[in-house]
C-alpha cells in the first residue's frame, strides 16, 4: 500500500531546513515557547502577497525599523507609509495596511483579534491572511493555501484539473493534512517546501520529505503540475508623463487620487492611460518630446508612456513643486521611477 503523506514527516524536515526569515520564529525557539508577534506576521503576510520573499525582506526590515509596533504604524503619515512601500507594487495593499493598523490601534488597543471573523472584518484581511495569522501567530489549526501550497497539493495528489477550478479540491486536501498541533510551523513548512524543493520548474524530488507518498512524482507528471487555464492576453495602453522642473530645480509631482491604479502614490502629472488618450500637460510650455518611451507591465495591461520634459516657472494646473533636496526617487512607484530615470538626463 502507498505510504500516506503526514504532517509529522514534513515537520521533521522543517526542524532541519526551515528558512531563516526576518519575521519568523524558528522551530527550535517556538519549541521553547517563543511566540511570534502578530503585527510582524500580519505585515509580512500582506507584503508577501504577489511578491517574492527576496523582494520583501528589505521592505519588512525598513517598516519594522520605522514602525516597530502596529500603534506606531497607525500614527504614521500616509505619505511616509506610501513612500516606504514604493516599489513593492499592488498599492491597495499599502492603503489597506494603514487602515487596518489604525483600526487595530484605535479599536482593539493595539492587539490583533484572535478569531477568524474578527480578523476578516479588518481592512485588507481575507481568508488567506486570516488563516496565515491564525496559524503562524496563534498556532490555531487553520489551513493556508497560497501558490506554493497549491503546487505541493496538486503534485502530491496528482490533481490534473487546472487552476483556478482546482482550488476548492486543493484546499480540501490541504485541510486534511493540517495538524492540530504545531499548526504554525506546519503552515510555514508547506510554504518552504514549495519555495525550496517543490519549485515550479525542476522540482528537487530526490530530496523531498514527501517523495514516497507523492503521486505526481511516481507518475512522472510532478513538474507539469498544477495545470493552469490559459491566461487572457494583456492589452497595451498608452499615455503621456510630464516631467517639469522650475528654475529653482524643484520637481512638479502630484499625489495620485486614492481611487484607481497607484492610488495615493506620488507620481508625475500625465494623461489618462488608454488607446489614444488626449494630451493633458500640467503647464503651458514648450515640451521636449524626442521619442522617449517607458514601458511597464501591470497585472492587467502593458503601459507605454511617452515622456515629455520642460523647465518653466508658471503656475501648474495640477500637483506641487517639491524642492530638489526633499525629492526622493525611491518614494516613486516603479513606473514613475522609470519615467524619472528616462527623463533626468534632460535636466543635467
Ligand atoms: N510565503 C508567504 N508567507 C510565507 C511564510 N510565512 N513563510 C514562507 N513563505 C511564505
Amino acid at each position: 500500500m502507498r505510504e500516506l503523506a503526514s504532517s509529522d514527516t514534513l515537520l521533521a524536515w522543517y526542524d532541519q531546513h526551515a528558512r531563516a526569515l526576518p519575521w519568523r520564529v524558528p522551530p527550535y525557539e517556538r519549541a521553547q515557547g517563543v511566540t511570534p508577534d502578530p503585527y510582524r506576521i500580519w505585515l509580512s503576510e500582506v507584503m508577501l502577497q504577489q511578491t517574492t520573499v527576496a523582494a520583501v525582506k528589505d521592505y519588512f526590515l525598513k517598516f519594522t525599523t520605522l514602525w516597530p509596533t502596529v500603534s506606531e504604524l497607525a500614527a504614521a503619515d500616509d505619505a511616509d507609509v506610501m513612500a516606504a512601500w514604493a516599489g513593492l507594487g499592488y498599492y491597495a495593499r499599502a492603503r489597506n495596511l494603514l487602515k487596518c493598523a489604525r483600526v487595530v490601534a484605535h479599536e482593539f488597543g493595539g492587539n490583533f483579534p484572535t478569531d477568524r471573523d474578527g480578523l476578516q472584518a479588518l481592512p485588507g484581511i481575507g481568508p488567506y491572511t486570516s488563516a496565515a495569522i491564525s496559524s503562524i501567530a496563534y498556532d490555531l489549526p487553520e489551513t493556508v493555501l497560497d501558490g506554493n501550497v497549491e503546487r505541493v497539493m496538486a503534485r502530491l495528489h496528482e490533481i490534473t484539473t487546472p487552476l483556478p477550478t482546482a482550488k476548492p479540491k486543493l484546499m480540501a486536501l490541504a485541510e486534511v493534512l493540517t495538524p492540530s498541533k504545531r499548526a504554525g510551523d506546519y503552515a510555514q513548512a508547506v510554504m518552504d517546501l514549495g519555495a525550496t524543493i517543490c519549485t515550479p520548474k525542476n522540482p528537487a524530488c530526490g530530496i523531498c520529505p514527501w517523495r514516497d507518498p507523492c503521486v505526481g512524482r511516481k507518475a512522472g507528471s510532478a513538474a507539469e503540475l498544477p495545470r493552469k487555464l490559459p491566461k487572457k492576453p494583456k492589452p497595451t495602453r498608452r499615455g503621456v508623463a510630464y516631467v517639469v522642473r522650475n528654475s529653482n530645480g524643484d520637481w512638479l509631482l502630484e499625489t495620485r487620487s486614492e481611487k484607481g491604479l497607484l492610488g495615493g502614490m506620488l507620481g508625475w502629472p500625465g494623461s489618462e492611460w488608454g488607446d489614444n488618450p488626449a494630451p493633458a500637460p500640467p503647464v503651458h510650455a514648450t515640451w521636449e518630446r524626442e521619442g522617449m518611451e517607458v514601458r511597464h507591465t501591470f497585472t492587467h495591461f502593458h503601459l507605454i508612456l511617452e515622456v515629455m520634459t520642460t523647465t518653466i516657472d508658471s503656475e501648474p494646473n495640477t500637483g506641487n513643486y517639491i524642492p530638489h533636496h526633499a525629492f526622493k526617487p525611491s518614494a516613486l512607484p516603479t513606473v514613475m521611477r522609470k519615467v524619472f530615470d528616462a527623463a533626468k538626463h534632460r535636466f543635467e
